[in-house]
């Protein structure tokens, strides 16, 4: 099964200042700051969604089609995602902009000061599906995820017109894009994306209620953060996948990327929505336990012991025909 996973792709750069900005900001000359913070550290983190959830099936034995749009500087970034399984042949490389990056100083306090520069990730939208799925031979299925709005909209928009099943996932974006958009996004989906929280986002948004955004799409998966998933479809009783035990909380930053990951190999091996489900749950467990989106390694071994603690040996003897961690 060939899965394009669309979305943004971005690095975080993360500093921390040892002080307090609140000391370095005069009240009566807030007309005219000028301020230069010298920082103690620098964190430089791979992420953006589309990159986060290509990872994650790389991690376990898949190929994704990784889509969307970065700058010259994406080389080392490229390189490493390569090493870790994902196609970026159909990568499109901006000519003016640098590759999207969010810029953030945190002080003592754990006040935040940042900047988002979307870059590269505009040129999204120039990105047409038919010559990626040309060059792989057909897609099966296409992810869009949080990206330039234009962008998510143009790709489903093709996805429907060209026939090839796609699975909405515009959690981030929800929050800026109208309710008329969001239904463009999701109707007609074949899997539905988003967290509890979004779920009701979405609802209210839309004007859809839980059974019309059911009767649109085939299948809704709602992360419950610490409690799992819950998998619907219209006419069945839902089906709750309980979360896999976490060995430590390091950040919570990238968990629902790395669901849809493990979710996504689920159906690229054609397993039940259940398997899917407990992939997702386990995939999720393991950036929870690191800091950064792709700081983990998913090793075979490991990855199948964890699985079989959580959902039994049946279960895990099932996704062990599939599973093709690149570590031991
Ligand atoms: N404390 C936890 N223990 C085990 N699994 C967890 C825990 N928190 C999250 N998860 C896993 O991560 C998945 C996604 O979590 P969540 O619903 O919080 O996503 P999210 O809100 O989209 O997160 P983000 O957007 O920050 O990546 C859950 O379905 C679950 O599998
Ligand atoms: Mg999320």
């Amino acid at each position: 099964m060939r899965i394009a996973v669309t979305g943004s792709i971005a690095t975080d750069h993360l500093m921390t200042f040892p002080g307090r900005f609140g000391d370095q900001l005069i009240a009566d000359q807030l007309d005219r700051v000028s301020l230069s913070f010298l920082v103690d550290d620098l964190q430089v983190r791979r992420g953006g969604c589309a990159a986060n959830i290509a990872f994650g099936m790389g991690c376990l034995g898949l190929s994704p089609i990784l889509v969307g749009a970065v700058g010259a500087d994406f080389a080392d970034y490229r390189s490493w995602l390569e090493r870790h399984g994902v196609d970026c042949g159909s990568v499109h490389l901006s000519e003016t902009y640098h590759t999207a990056r969010f810029l953030c100083t945190t002080d003592t306090e754990h006040n935040q000061i940042a900047s988002f520069y979307t870059g590269a990730m505009a040129d999204a939208r120039l990105i047409e599906l038919q010559p990626i799925a040309d060059r792989v031979g057909g897609l099966d299925l296409v992810l869009v995820s949080p990206n330039d709005p234009d962008a998510m909209l143009r790709h489903t928009d093709e996805a429907r017109q060209r026939g090839i099943p796609f699975a909405a996932d515009p959690s981030q974006q929800l929050a800026r894009m109208s309710g008329e958009d969001i239904r463009l996004l999701i109707d007609g989906a074949a899997y539905l994306f988003s967290n509890d929280y979004e779920k009701g986002l979405i609802e209210q948004k839309t004007g859809w209620s839980d059974g019309e955004i059911l009767d649109r799409v085939g299948v809704r998966v709602t992360t419950l953060g610490p409690k799992g998933a819950v998998i619907d479809r219209k006419g069945e009783p839902s089906l709750h996948v309980s979360p896999a035990p976490e060995l430590g909380k390091a950040d919570p930053t990238g968990v629902g990327d790395a669901f849809r990951a493990g979710f996504l190999a689920g159906l690229a091996w054609d397993l039940s929505l259940e398997r899917c489900g407990q992939l997702g749950n386990l995939t999720a467990t393991h950036v929870l336990e690191r800091v950064g989106c792709q700081e983990y390694e998913l090793g075979q071994q490991v990855f199948l012991e964890r699985f079989t603690g959580a959902y039994g040996a049946e279960a895990a003897a099932e996704v062990a025909g599939f599973v093709r961690c690149h570590h031991p």
